[in-house]
């Protein structure tokens, strides 16, 4: 098992890039199954969760070619409709299979999906709305069954504006026949830049951005070339990890929309935070001071920046509180922190962290942004810091250690 050491303390300096979204990434390369010719995609982070999601879509019969951060995408051979359910269970985005199988086949079957331990996860929005496309939707141990001659446009409420619903429920729509209303749909940039990649390939698609989403579905769709977005939240961890160290350093590749409220904060902080065309610059002062945060979906914090912002305010002149709305069950890294010195208070939803030092310790990630939040500790930490269960943490940030590296940190990855 390989695990990340850290020596805190050393400020960083200079530019790190950051990659492309993730969670855009893979909505989109499921969606590539709806071209009836090639899809070419750039940009694509090298992750775990994409290597898996591309074994998913090969084993279904795509003919998949990578070549660093790019994706050729044939699907044209594809003939099963059914996810291999080991690989399936490794990443929560396998569930996007049901939603392009469904409209590209009219039948899709995965096992439920794994993903970060982050709290009850369910997917009853997505099934919600693939019955009232007109699906018949069957769960029978943990496998989901969903068929339909023809998917039909109809007007779906969702009771929570849920990421994976709506593009899972966009996906399908795209194809249905007539016209999908999508109420009280996410807003995510990453569910922009899916309506954007389907568009060109031939989708009519209105309203992406705002709570009310319209899809005239269409019959075919063509192959597009399509460049990522960059990833706000890898982009909001590079910002941290300046912050935290006092450092100077300038995050390339940010389109600097879709951090608002982490520069928001940052600002309220005494951070300075410059923007630019190409990214933000982050330099922080020798004080900091607390702030209140409360995680809701986009444009509010997001829930993928709060454990990082956490360790951020134990570094804060005074206490501060965090609200998490979002996800149950993600304040599993306080324990962790608590091993290196800090003091954080948990209270159902809140946690309340009071400022002090940190020191290096052995801490465990127990999940891909815990693990995050636990190197960003670990940088402003006296002292050693070991970071195990990396393999989180390389689910969703493609070489890390070397991006921090380039900057001035001290952070090798060693094999136990
Ligand atoms: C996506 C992101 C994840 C991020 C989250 C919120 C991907 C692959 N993952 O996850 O990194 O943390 O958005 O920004 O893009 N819910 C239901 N029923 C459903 C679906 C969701 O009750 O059918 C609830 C969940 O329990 C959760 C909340 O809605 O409390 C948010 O989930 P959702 O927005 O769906 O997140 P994901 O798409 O799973």
């Amino acid at each position: 098992m390989d695990k990340y050491i850290i020596e805190g303390l050393n400020p960083l300096n200079g530019e790190i890039k950051v990659g492309g979204a993730k969670n855009a990434a893979l909505p989109i390369i499921a969606a590539s199954l709806l071209a009836d010719s090639q899809v070419v995609l750039e940009d694509i982070p090298k992750l775990r969760d994409v290597t898996n999601l591309c074994s998913i879509i090969e084993d279904m019969g795509a003919k998949v070619k990578r070549d660093q951060n790019r994706i050729e995408i044939d699907s044209s051979t594809v003939s099963k409709t059914e996810a291999d359910h080991d690989l399936a269970r490794k990443l929560r985005a396998s569930y996007y299979i049901l939603g392009v199988m469904l409209a590209r086949s009219g039948h899709a079957r995965t096992t439920l999906p794994g993903g970060c331990n982050i709290g009850n996860r369910p997917i009853d929005l997505h099934l919600k709305g693939f019955r009232a496309l007109g699906a018949e939707v069957n769960l029978d141990h943990g496998v989901v069954d969903v068929k339909a001659d023809q998917l039909k446009g109809a007007e779906i409420y969702l009771d929570y504006p849920s990421v994976g619903a709506t593009i899972n429920i966009m996906i399908a729509a795209s194809r249905a026949e007539g016209k999908t209303v999508i109420e009280n749909a996410a807003r995510e940039p990453e569910i922009v830049d899916l309506a954007n990649f389907l568009t060109v390939m031939g989708a009519n698609i209105k309203g992406v951005g705002t709570d009310i989403i319209k899809i005239e579905g269409v019959d075919e769709m063509h192959g597009v070339e399509h460049r990522i977005i960059p990833d706000r939240i890898e982009a909001g961890t590079y910002m941290i990890a300046s912050a935290i160290t006092g450092g100077d350093v300038f995050v390339r590749n940010v389109l600097t929309e879709h951090v608002k409220p982490l520069i928001a904060k940052m600002h309220e902080m005494g951070i300075s935070v410059e923007e630019d065309i190409a990214g933000v610059r982050v330099k922080a002062g020798n004080k900091l001071k607390a702030v209140d945060v409360k995680t809701l979906p986009y444009p509010g914090f997001p829930t993928d920046m709060q454990s990082q912002m956490m360790a951020l305010l134990t570094q804060a002149d005074e206490t501060s509180l965090i609200i998490e709305t979002v996800r149950e069950n993600r304040f599993m890294h306080v324990d962790e922190l608590k091993r290196m010195g800090a003091e954080i208070k948990i209270d159902g939803h809140s946690a309340l962290i009071k400022p002090g030092r940190l020191t290096g310790a052995e801490v465990r990630a127990t999940d891909l942004r815990a693990g995050a939040a636990l190197i960003l500790a670990g940088l402003a930490a006296e002292g050693k810091t070991e970071v195990k269960d990396i393999y989180h943490v390389e689910r969703g940030y493609e070489n890390i250690e070397e991006r921090l590296r380039g900057v001035g940190a001290s952070i090798n990855k060693v094999s136990e």
